[in-house]
């Protein structure tokens, strides 16, 4: 029997935008209206960890702002153990470069080694509308970077080489059609 599903009407999960819809291509505009960001932000928290997300966008869950949240402490050596709100961030400047692997909410069941560079500086508000300067590696700087590219209507694959992305076209399709490929893979 199925489970029922775990919501209240505080905080409700959301449904996760998939490839091929036209919003997660859209650059998203930046946030000048903070009043729903205590309840916006609760509800992309409570759908990530459903989900077993590290990072979240906003229009991920069908809000073209420029908004994200990730927490990536229930990852193994991960030292960073908080919640994050990111509201209007921008890059100000990167160093260095690592491969690591990706996955998305977004493009389920597809995971591939991206080269990106190791650090950010980031320039971003809280919840109370202060600017932050800080700068941020590992995974939590990679996350960053992921769902900031979301928020430019930018996907992780589109960094594959066209070898690659031959290899995943079919399932690309599926997701956009089902959801869900008919099976992943690892590139
Ligand atoms: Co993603």
């Amino acid at each position: 029997m199925k489970n029922q599903t775990q919501t209240t009407k505080s905080n409700p999960i959301l449904s996760i935008v998939k490839y091929g819809d036209p919003i997660l291509r859209k650059k998203v505009k930046d946030i000048t209206d903070f009043t729903s960001l205590p309840d916006m932000t609760e509800k992309m928290f409570n759908t990530m960890y459903e989900e077993n997300g590290i990072g979240l966008a906003a229009n991920q869950v069908g809000w073209s702002l420029n908004l994200l949240v990730l927490d990536t402490s229930n990852l193994e050596d991960e030292a960073n153990n908080e919640p994050y709100i990111f509201i209007n961030s921008k890059i100000i400047s990167t160093e260095g470069s690592i491969v690591l692997e990706e996955g998305c909410l977004s493009v389920p069941d597809i995971r591939a080694d991206i080269i990106r560079p190791e650090t950010i500086t980031l320039q971003y508000q809280d919840l109370n509308q202060n600017f932050h300067e800080n700068t941020f590696s590992g995974i939590v700087s990679r996350v960053i970077q992921h769902e900031l590219d979301h928020l430019q209507g930018k996907f992780f694959i589109d960094y594959l080489p066209p070898a690659k992305k031959l290899l995943i076209n079919k399932r690309l399709l599926e997701i956009a059609e089902k959801g869900r490929p008919s099976t992943g893979i690892i590139l």
